[in-house]
């Protein structure tokens, strides 16, 4: 997943969103006829997929998506609430679209999301010039929403659902290079960790029928796509029962289905929860070359004492033991995580495991915070936020540090050895090059020389940094040969 306030930093590409829509969408229609909306996302990946949602259930509604928004009749902004950061962001943005409004009097205003379902009607007294304030269980209401803005009155609804997945809905690419997509199959989440807003976000866990998530996938694939990412706040504990025969499937099943698409469709998944990735899972993985072998298994911290106040249910050796098991059924296998420094009443000693625990897991990478308390979490109501700033962000900076060294080693590890990439894209340095991702998530930029965007490559690895892998093109007979030794 990716995040508003962290260095790894993925926002939307502006200058990219809607390419694809106007491709596939809009051939043949009068787009000039059409509303146009401006959509900006912030938060985890899991927003930037419901803004797809969205960017559909607009298209259906006479809106057509566009990249600048000074000629939007709608804008709308998909907001995050995981830390304080992540909201002053959100803010500072709304500060800007006021003053387009201003020039705009007819221009509407949304904001959707995790702050919109947090600070609900708040949000209108506070935020004058906001027009519709719509949780992300709401987004089909969104037409009506508009409507009553249209009219003059403010647009509300932050319901929370228990049975909305947005299932029958296609999601309308934004933004996409036309490789790789993202496919909610969960959404909620039931955890509980004390420092967390998203159950008070996002509500109860519930799974997605499984059935519409292999028909987006498989048509996904149809349309040249070779990667999907199943996307959940804890996808280990998807569940779901056919109604009709009671079968139940569990997170490895879907990830199997998923995986008999067809071989040359990657399979990814985000995000692991510790307590309840299975060995069924792990075996799974193994067995199919098309299931990547990475695993995003946030930590959060090394240390039992605090991971028992975070409430996230497992302790040190528990995590340990799991590392273990992943690299036993999968030794090439990479793992990365999320760190807090600085939870409530963490000592020196506390932080020290988390340092030592990133060496025992061998991180590839990391997304890495410091704590920011949230409104009327458990951690908020229970413990005192008493770790000076200062202190939280020196240990930030030893745990990014850590990181970068542990990555670079990673990296440097992978040199002289050949990996299958899927090419996503043209590198960001230079036209010549081409980037692509390796099944352990690392990304490798090489010479283009004949290779094309959306097809398997080889490399051979001949330089690396704590970021990226440099390559060159080989032949599969050189990748099959390296496997014979
Ligand atoms: N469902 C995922 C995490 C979603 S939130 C999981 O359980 O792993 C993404 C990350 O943001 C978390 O893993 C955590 O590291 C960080 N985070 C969440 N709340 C935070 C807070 N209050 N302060 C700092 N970081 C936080
Ligand atoms: Fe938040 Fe924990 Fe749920 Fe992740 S598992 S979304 S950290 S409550
Ligand atoms: Fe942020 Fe909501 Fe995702 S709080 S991290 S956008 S679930």
């Amino acid at each position: 997943m990716m995040y508003d306030d962290n260095p790894t930093l993925k926002k939307i590409d502006e200058s990219k969103q809607g390419d694809v829509f106007f491709k596939e969408q809009l051939a043949g229609q009068h787009s000039e006829l059409l509303k146009k909306f401006y959509i900006e996302s912030y938060g985890c990946q899991m927003n930037f997929s419901d803004s797809e949602i969205v960017a559909s259930i607009l298209s259906d509604n006479g809106y057509a998506p566009i990249r600048d928004m000074e000629q939007a009749d709608l804008i709308l902004i998909n907001t995050c609430s995981i830390r304080e950061k992540a909201e002053d962001t959100v803010r500072k943005r709304l500060r800007v679209f006021d003053q387009l409004k201003k020039t705009k009097p007819a221009l509407l205003v949304g904001v959707l999301g995790c702050m919109a379902e947090r600070l609900k009607k708040k949000l209108l007294d506070e935020e004058k010039l906001v027009d519709m304030v719509v949780g992300p269980d709401a987004y089909r209401d969104l037409p009506n929403l508009i409507a009553t803005a249209e009219e003059g009155d403010k647009g509300i609804n932050v319901f929370l659902s228990r049975e909305e997945t947005y299932a029958n809905i296609n999601p309308v690419r934004l933004g996409s290079n036309g490789v790789t997509a993202f496919v909610t199959i969960m959404r909620g989440c039931d955890n509980m960790c004390s420092f967390c807003v998203v159950p008070f976000t996002r509500g109860r866990e519930r799974s997605r029928d499984p059935f519409s998530i292999l028909a987006e996938c498989n048509d996904l694939f149809a349309r040249g796509y070779r990667e999907v990412t199943l996307l959940g706040q804890n996808v280990d504990s998807y569940k779901w029962s056919n109604p009709d025969n009671g079968q139940p499937v569990d997170f490895a099943d879907l990830l199997e289905m998923t995986a008999q698409i067809d071989p040359d469709l990657r399979v990814r998944f985000s995000t692991s929860h510790p307590k309840d990735i299975t060995d069924k899972v792990l075996h799974n993985m193994a067995k199919y070359e098309n299931i990547c072998k990475y695993i995003h298994l946030p930590v959060q911290s090394g240390n039992s004492n605090i991971l028992k106040k975070m409430n996230r249910t497992y302790d040190r050796p528990w995590y340990i033991d799991k590392v273990k098991r992943i690299y036993e059924i999968m030794p090439d296998c990479a793992i990365s995580s999320d760190m807090i420094s600085g939870f409530c009443g963490e000592t020196d000693e506390e932080h020290e495991d988390t340092l030592s625990i990133m060496k025992i897991a061998n991180y590839s990478m990391s997304y890495m915070f410091y704590y920011s308390e949230r409104p009327n979490t458990l951690a908020h109501k229970k413990f005192e936020d008493d770790i000076p700033l200062s202190v939280k962000k020196k240990r930030l900076s030893e745990i990014i540090q850590l990181q970068s060294t542990i990555s670079a080693a990673h990296n440097k590890n992978c040199e002289g050895t050949i990996y299958k990439v899927l090419i996503e894209k043209e590198s960001k340095k230079s036209k010549d090059d081409l980037a692509g991702r390796t099944t352990q998530n690392k990304m490798v930029v090489f010479p283009r020389e004949d290779a094309q965007i959306g097809s398997y490559a080889y490399t051979k690895i001949i330089d690396s940094t704590s970021a990226t892998l440099k390559g060159v093109l080989v032949s599969e007979a050189d990748f099959l040969n390296q496997q014979k030794r």
